[in-house]
């Protein structure tokens, strides 16, 4: 399949401060890319680079099949970071209508995008009227109003109540069903587990690990299963003599469940062992 984003190496410093060191990923096209991680991981300072906004000390960065400073990339690409810039006074449909003219889109792309968005109905209220969950929408609306191939999205879902969080999430969705590739960065890992085709989880500028969700909690899985019988509830590991010498003992079971570890347990688990 084709790959979308490639970097290798890639450090970035603040003065003193690691902001990252030395990260190496590859994305293919289609992918939804989680890239989790604390505040202060990195995230913001990784998608600036990969977007052309902030230059790297170090390493290589291929978006597109080029570099994020060549010109082409920008139509190509769509950022969504929490400075929202939306004006307040302003109506929906003008908010768009400013970014369809710096673009050069016709006008009817931004009836279709209002349309995507589940806005159509909107377009002439003013944003400040809108709910959270709508302004929200419309600038999804807007970061993607240009037909992006590869979507930044920085913490979209931060600090929205669980129904906007969910209305951000099935426009991600609806993206990765038409093909688009995206960069999700996120700190809920319940997020990334449900949305994610595959995801890096960075500490204090690492890369620790990098795989599908399942991946992940399949290897720092503790691997148990809880028995419930006559004898009890208990918590056994999956070692099979100790698993049947067990259940021989039982008169009755009852249930068996398995522990499915979460990627939360995952992420405690390898910042735990401090890498
Ligand atoms: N412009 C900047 N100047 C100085 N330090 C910065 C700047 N941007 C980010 N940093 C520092 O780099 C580190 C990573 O920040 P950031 O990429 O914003 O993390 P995240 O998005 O994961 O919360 C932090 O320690 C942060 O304070
Ligand atoms: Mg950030």
């Amino acid at each position: 399949m084709e790959t979308v984003i490639k970097t290798r190496n890639l450090s970035k410093r603040f003065n003193e401060t690691v902001a990252l060191d030395s990260c190496s990923f590859t994305i293919k096209k289609g992918e939804v890319f989680g890239y989790l991680g604390p505040s202060g991981a990195g995230k913001t300072t990784t998608i600036k680079l990969l977007s052309g906004q902030l230059h790297s000390d170090q390493g290589e960065i291929e978006v597109l099949g080029k570099s994020p400073f060549d010109e082409t990339i920008k139509e190509k690409i769509g950022i969504m970071s929490d400075n929202s810039g939306l004006y307040e006074k302003a109506t929906v449909y003008d908010n768009l209508k400013l970014f369809a003219e710096i673009y050069r889109l016709p006008a009817e792309r931004i009836d279709q995008v209002l349309h995507d968005v589940g806005l159509y109905e909107e377009k002439k209220k003013s944003v400040e009227k809108l709910s959270k969950g709508m302004k929200q929408r419309l600038i999804f609306a807007r970061t993607i109003l240009h037909g992006p191939k590869l979507l930044f999205l920085d913490e979209p879902t931060a600090n929205l109540d669980p129904s906007t969080a969910e209305e951000v999430r099935d426009l991600i969705r609806q993206m990765k069903e038409n093909g688009t590739t995206v960069f999700l960065t996120t700190h809920n890992m319940e997020e990334a587990d449900e949305m994610c085709d595959r995801i890096a989880l960075l500490n204090k500028g690492h890369i620790i690990e990098c795989g599908s969700p399942y991946e992940l909690k399949l290897k720092y899985a503790k691997k148990q299963v809880q028995v419930t019988s006559n004898m009890g509830k208990e918590s056994l590991t999956l070692a099979k003599s100790a698993l049947i010498d067990y259940l021989q003992k039982c008169e009755e079971i009852i249930m068996i469940h398995s522990i499915e570890p979460s990627l939360k347990e995952v992420f405690l688990t390898l910042t735990e062992e401090g890498r």
